[in-house]
């Protein structure tokens, strides 16, 4: 493992935008620390790809953020975080995926012992998060849901709970779900707290969402605590990197995370 300091950055990655939710829930958290973002818009999504493709991306995407000097990496990406930890894991820094800390605050949430879980098709497929659970909790019962498309909106921004598009996608996913009872919903997919509003209007308001940007930004405050690693002087700098045009990123992200946000760079992945 690398020597690392409590002032340098935390390195944040995912497909595209939503990583930002784990951006949005570490600064609420963690407003000290600075944050390296990168998000690889040129090739999202992850979510339909082959498991070769998702390794080799964040082969790519890691060493991008090696190469910012950071102290610790999130893939703030489900599927990423289901499919390929194992990378993130040998990469000599201190690395954190999204499917242990979610998968253990839904597991504390749910009563009547029914999880739903949606994501990408990569994420369900790979049954991260049932085997999670099952390690938790055996007794637990967790219905998987694909719903790609979701991806897709978020990026194009049609979000809104009255947006007649994200209304109707989200009423047919979700609808299996609903049958099951799932009294808990795992939002696998950290793009999808975007789309909170709209999925708690389909789902009811007895359902609680598990959205993996906070419980992530938890389980990363605790570590960091536990390892003397937090920056406890004034920082809070964000610095954003995507591999594809910058402007329609600024405006969803800064829409998102409900202020401007610094100047995007566009960056070529070696
Ligand atoms: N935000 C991503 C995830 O959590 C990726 C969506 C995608 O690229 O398909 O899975």
């Amino acid at each position: 493992m690398l020597i690392t300091n409590n002032r340098q950055p935390i390195g944040i990655f995912d497909s595209g935008l939503g990583g930002l939710s784990v951006v949005r829930a570490m600064t609420e958290l963690l407003p000290n620390e600075d944050i390296v973002y990168f998000g690889d818009t040129g090739r999202v999504p992850y979510g339909t790809r082959s498991r070769q493709t998702i390794e080799q991306y964040t082969r790519q995407d890691i060493a991008f953020l090696q190469s910012k000097n950071v102290k610790l990496i999130i893939a703030a990406c489900g599927t990423v975080s289901s499919v390929a930890s194992h990378i993130g894991e040998a990469c000599g820094l201190p690395f954190v995926g999204v499917v242990k800390p979610t998968a253990a605050a839904a597991v504390q949430a749910t009563n009547n012992q029914k999880i739903g879980v949606i994501g990408t098709a990569a994420t369900v497929a790979s049954g991260s998060y049932s085997k999670e659970i099952a390690r938790l909790d055996d007794t637990v019962q967790v219905f998987g849901q694909p719903c790609q498309l979701f991806v897709q909106m978020v990026e194009e921004g049609f979000i809104g709970e009255n947006d007649p598009i994200a209304l109707a996608v989200c009423e047919r996913y979700l609808q299996p779900l609903k049958e099951q009872g799932v009294d808990t919903l795992i939002l696998g997919c950290t793009h999808f707290p975007l789309l909170i509003p709209v999925i708690r209007k389909v789902m009811g308001e007895g359902v609680t969402l598990i959205d993996s940007g906070k419980a992530t930004a938890d389980y990363v405050a605790d570590y960091l605590a536990g390892q003397n690693l937090l920056n406890e002087s004034a920082g809070g700098q964000q610095s954003y990197f995507v591999s594809d045009r910058t402007e329609a990123f600024a405006q969803v992200a800064g829409r998102f995370l409900g202020r401007e946000i610094p100047s995007v760079s566009q960056v070529v992945l070696e």
